[in-house]
Formats: C-alpha cells, structure tokens, sequence
C-alpha cells in the first residue's frame, strides 16, 4: 500500500506515467467512467479548499465511485479533541483512500502511518502539496510538451507557498530547469528548498524582488498568492499583500508562449484583464488538477498496470526522542503524544530533519548524545 506525501515519493517514469493516463482520461473517458465502481474515497478537509477537495471529489465520482468526508475541522471530532492518528484509523475502517488537507505541516503523515489504506497528502501547512505539483506538471507537459529545458520565474509569497516548494522539488528532477526566485526579502524561499535542494543538485537559479526585470526570460510564469493566514504579523502582510499584482502592461516584454500559472486561489496578484490572454493557463490548471487526481486515485488503488519503477529513497537514520521539533506549525506542537523523531539522511551533510515536518534541528547529528 502506497502514501503520497511529497511529490519524491513517485520517481520521474511514475509521474510520466501518471500523466500519459491524465492524457487518456482526457482523451478516452468513458473507457474509465466505471473503473472504481464500489470503492470510495474519504475526504478530510481541516482546512477550506474549493479546487482540490472538489477536484478529488469529481475525479472519484467520474471513476464511478463514491464520496465521503468532511470540509472543516469543526464538522469532525477534531473539534471534541481527536487526534489525526485515531481520525485516520476511523475513517480507513470506512473508505478505500484518503485525501487529506490539514493546516499543521505532518499531518498527513500521521495519518499515513495509522490508517490501512493510502493517504493523499492533499496539503499540510506551508510544507507540501504534491497533487497540485501533478496538476502543474500535467499543465507544463500540454502547455509545453516538455518538463525539461525551461526557465521557470516564481513569484510572490515564497516563505509559505507549499505549491512552489513541491513544484522546485518535482523540477529539480529534470534536466535544464532554470529557477528565478521573484519575492520580496520577508517572503524568500526556505533554505530547506534553496541549499537542500538547488544548491545540492546544482540547479541554476537567481533571486530578485522585481518581476518586471525577471518576465523576459521566462518560459513560465509561476504566481501565488501571499498566505495570509500562515502570518504571526497581520501588519506585515497588510504591507506585503499587493506587493505583487500582474497586470497587462507587465507582459509587455514576456514572451509570446509564455505560460501564465497560479494554483488559485487569486486575491489581486493576477489581474482579471489577463484571463483572456492567451498566455493564461490557471483555469486549465484546475481542469487538469481533476484528470491527474483521477490518473492517482487509479494507481494508489492498483488499478492501473505499472511498469515504471518505485523512487530509490537514500538511507536513513532514525534518531527518537533525542531532539524536539521548534517548528510551532508542525503537528507535533499540537499532538504532544506523538512521538518526536528526526531522520539524517546520507545525502544531508549531518542535518537532523523533523520526520514531520522535515524542519531541520539545531543539532547535527554529530552533536547528539546517542
Ligand atoms: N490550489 C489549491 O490548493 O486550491 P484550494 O485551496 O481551493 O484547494
């Protein structure tokens, strides 16, 4: 049985995979009208969404299955005291896979270590959502046809936008991607994906707080909106949240075949007046963000035959209850039972990461006591 919690957790010829099947859905969808007919997927949204809790829904109900769940935390018994573990033993009694939002970064793996059927990362905090990188794959391949050899501008709220840290960790992957990192300094990308993942592959990226300057270059163009709910200083981002807002007279010098990408929801940073540029492709997004959902749902339930190979994950050493996560936003400062455990991995130089949350510790793991 397989979880999706980051978008490594699938190698390179699975997401191929994933996407020739989007592409045959697209192509051929009565061939696929009854494939889950009985089966039933359980969504637990502890976290508002539109776009990914409908778009699991419809992909489920377009295989011919069934729907279950819930779309706040306050509709379950979380609001009684639950914990994610016991919720997800529950609900794996009742349904045959799991999609999963929840606003504390871990969450979902939680609930992927006690539940028996798989569980859908469908976005933890400002950590991870990988079924929004598939959907933005399978958009780059149609918009593209191709996922190597582009140059592909981020822009807006970088600190907390789980979107482009999943989608940085699926490009990385192939050749000739260039990054620029468009943010201002308060909302630049986490080290974790700066030095722990561009600087160790030696993908090519720059950083640069004006969008202008950047747009001529790019082959895409990645917006996002600035999380207000993840910030401790409502002041900041009162300041911060028009920092950026695409307008036309910005695409002035982007190129013709620029494609224009934001995982929405927009508040102001994309213009309206842009959505019937041909540039624009965030609606088309969401239509494919249900194909690839549906394209998963299949092959986590092994519905689909499979040739490609599983990722080959690097070694890992477990360190338990030596180090304590500080990361306020990881479920482990929420679910104190939980047990705190750290992972060193041989490909990182030492660090000691939250299993989590994946927050590094203060401490190598030179410097525990073991
Ligand atoms: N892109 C995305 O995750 O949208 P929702 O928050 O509406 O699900």
């Amino acid at each position: 049985m397989r979880s999706l919690m980051d978008p490594l957790d699938l190698s390179v010829e699975e997401i191929d995979e994933l996407i020739s099947t989007s592409n045959d859905i697209i192509e051929n969808s009565a061939k696929y009208s009854e494939m889950c007919r009985g089966k039933k997927l359980a969504t637990l949204f502890f976290e508002p969404s539109t776009r990914t809790r409908l778009s699991f829904e419809a992909a489920m109900y377009e295989l011919g299955g069934n729907v279950l769940g819930f779309s706040a935390a306050n509709s379950s018994s979380a609001a009684k005291g639950e914990s994610v573990a016991d919720t997800a033993k529950t609900v794996s009694c009742y349904a045959d896979i799991i999609a999963m939002r929840h606003p504390l970064e871990g969450a979902p793996y939680v609930a992927s270590l006690n539940s028996d059927v798989p569980i859908i990362n469908a976005g933890d905090g400002g950590h991870n959502h990988p079924t929004q990188t598939l959907a933005d794959l399978l958009t780059i391949s149609r918009e593209k046809g191709r996922l190597n050899n582009l140059t592909v501008g981020f822009c807006g709220d970088l600190k907390y936008g789980r979107t482009v840290h999943s989608l940085i960790i699926a490009l990385a992957r192939y050749a000739g991607i260039k990054i620029v990192l468009i943010s201002p300094d308060e909302l630049k990308l986490p080290n974790y994906v700066k030095i722990g993942v561009l600087d160790r592959q030696n993908i090519p990226y720059s950083e640069c707080d004006d969008l202008e300057k950047a747009i001529p270059e790019l082959d895409i163009l990645y917006m996002t909106r600035i999380q207000g709910e993840r910030f401790a200083d409502k002041d900041e981002y009162e300041r911060l949240k028009d920092f950026y807002i695409l307008t036309p007279d910005k695409l002035t010098y982007a190129k013709d075949n620029l494609s224009i990408m934001h995982p929405l929801p927009r508040v102001n940073e994309i213009s309206v007046a842009i959505d019937n540029d041909k540039r624009a492709c965030y609606f088309k997004q969401v239509k494919n963000g249900k194909y690839i959902r549906m394209a998963l749902i299949l092959k986590l339930l092994g519905m689909c035959k499979s040739d490609a190979p599983k990722p080959q994950k690097s070694e890992e050493i477990l360190i338990k209850d030596k180090l304590v996560c500080k990361n306020p936003r990881c479920i482990t400062s929420c679910e104190q039972e939980l047990e705190q455990v750290f992972k060193v991995t041989d490909l990182d130089a030492g660090i000691c990461r939250c299993i989590y949350c994946e927050k590094k510790s203060e401490k190598l793991y030179s410097e525990i006591n073991l």
